[in-house]
């Protein structure tokens, strides 16, 4: 993981491999930003003319290197787009600096140190730009070996100095520390996800999860197999049976001696998502190890709640299967007794993932948490909706909708509320059991969503964010976020327990 420190250090001065400054796009020409005007002085005022000369034009992501003046110690000044000059004395906004922050670190790979002169209004700017940095240094070796993992074109950026952030400055320092723990376990979930599905299996997320839980003190409860079957969880057994690999419940709890809330988060953890019987075709299921990025997602939120030790109690629930086909795969057909005690008629074992999520939501429910919130990469209508950078949220309850959503765009990540209309609800009637796991195609997002709801405890306010989307980048690296997996709804939902313990929701 790529270190953090806050300097005090003239850019001339302080020995690293690059000095990273801002530039936008101004009106007619690019703009240097504040915290540069070190760098711009070395250059006799020009820089702005020298980065437009070398073709820089501000844009937001845009990388452009050249060699620092003479007699510095730095060798490279990276000037790293922020996208348009904000109105009027406005900064340039956290997402903006967020983004610049993760280019740079990402354009620095294979480097030792980035020294960061990017401008600097308040604590605010310096936890976006610590987590940017740290958030696009992030790389997946785990798998390389010897020499390929050491190749120093991917080994990430190894130290990043934030200038002008005077580290005697407590609110600058806990933003840093803040920040810091924010991007440790985006990245905790984002090497969870890029794991291999042979490497990574509901058993070994599940003794991950025991191991970090002792770590830092956490209670936490496998339910294995056996126990699953002796508590009755049809929907999580249903998709795990078709695995040689069994399933896995795992609770993950942290408690704050005084809190007065209470926050469940539910995980959807499919290991490998293959379709079992009803088999998804090749060019549809070579990414499917990221149909765990829900748990990923919960089981990092809880962590970081934990290290951040936030006055609110959060549990984490990670329903782990494995859905694959075999002679014992449930078949579409099959009818599953939920923990809940309802039947569900499996008419596409495609649909796994509302199998699981039901019967965590149930168990959750149990402890009466005051909200739960639930994490899935659940349909490809989502995506078809949103498109591949946007979660949907749905509800049982507006306000609590409308709070996720403005808790999310606080983070800068992107997500949009969506409806739950009853009258989809019919499309799942089931000529055998109480309800099928399938309905109407068109809008299949919020089918899902509406059996969800189902399975849902009486009076808890619920949301489902449904990350089919944004949980996997399947094109280039941009801003902050990498190719693979990219963690979104850690940041939502560590936000979320914070405003929950600052007694800001319900
Ligand atoms: N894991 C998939 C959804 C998904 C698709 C996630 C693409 C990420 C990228 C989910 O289990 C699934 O297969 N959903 C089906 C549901 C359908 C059979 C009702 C889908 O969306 O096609
Ligand atoms: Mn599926
Ligand atoms: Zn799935």
């Amino acid at each position: 993981m790529t270190a953090l420190t806050l300097s005090t250090s003239s850019a001339a001065s302080l020995r690293a491999d690059a000095v990273v400054v801002g530039v936008a796009k101004g009106p007619k020409a690019p703009v240097v930003a504040a915290g540069a005007e070190a760098v711009d002085a070395a250059f006799d005022g020009k820089l702005a003319t020298v980065l437009e000369t070398l073709g820089a034009t501000g844009a937001e992501g845009e990388v452009t290197k050249l060699p620092s003046p003479a007699g510095w110690k730095a060798p490279v000044v990276l000037a790293v787009g922020l996208g348009d000059v904000p109105a009027e004395d406005g900064g340039y906004g956290t997402e903006a600096l967020r983004r610049a922050a993760g280019a740079a670190a990402r354009a620095l790979a294979g480097s030792k140190k980035g020294a960061f002169a990017l401008p600097i209004q308040d604590a605010d700017d310096v936890a976006a730009i610590a987590e940017g940095a740290l958030l696009g240094a992030y790389a997946f070796t785990a798998h390389r070996s010897g020499d390929d993992k050491k190749k120093a074109s991917g080994a990430p950026l190894a130290e990043v100095a934030l200038l002008g952030a005077k580290p005697r400055d407590k609110a600058f320092k806990a933003a840093a520390e803040r920040a810091t723990v924010l991007a440790e376990e985006v990245n905790r979930a984002r090497d969870l996800i890029n794991t291999a599905p042979n490497v990574l299996d509901p058993k070994a997320f599940a003794a991950e999860a025991q191991a970090t839980a002792k770590e830092l003190g956490l209670k936490v409860e496998v339910l294995d197999e056996k126990a699953l079957a002796k508590g009755g969880y049809g929907g999580i057994l249903g998709v795990g049976r078709g695995s040689d690999a069994p399933p896995r419940l795992v609770k993950i709890a942290y408690r704050h001696a005084k809190a007065d809330r209470t926050l469940a988060l539910v995980g959807k953890g499919i290991t490998y998502d293959s379709g079992g019987i009803s088999l998804k075709p090749a060019g549809h299921n070579e990414t499917m190890k990221c149909d765990m990025s829900g748990a990923a997602a919960v089981f990092a939120a809880v962590v970081a709640a934990a290290r951040l030790g936030l006055r609110v109690n959060v549990t984490g629930w990670l329903a782990l299967a494995e859905n694959m086909p075999s002679g014992s795969a449930t078949r579409p057909g099959d009818v599953l007794t939920m923990y809940s005690g309802k039947t569900v008629e499996v008419l596409n074992t495609d649909a796994e993932g509302r199998l699981v999520l039901a019967d965590a939501l149930t168990r959750a429910s149990e402890e009466k948490p005051d909200a739960i919130v639930d994490v899935a990469t659940l349909t490809g209508a989502m995506m078809v909706a949103l498109g591949s950078r946007t979660f949907g949220i749905m509800a049982n309850d507006d306000a609590f909708r409308a709070a996720i959503h403005e808790v999310a765009e606080e983070v800068g990540e992107e997500s949009w509320p969506m409806p739950l209309p009853s009258h989809l609800r019919k499309g799942m009637d089931s000529p055998v059991a109480d309800i099928a796991n399938m309905g109407e195609r068109m809008g299949g997002g919020l089918v899902a969503g509406l059996f969800l709801k189902e399975f849902v405890g009486e009076g808890i306010a619920w949301a489902h964010l449904d990350i089919a989307g944004p949980a996997f980048n399947e094109s280039g690296p941009f801003g902050y976020t990498p190719k693979g997996g990219t963690g979104i709804a850690v940041r939502t939902l560590v936000r979320l327990a914070e405003r929950t313990a600052d007694g800001e929701l319900g």
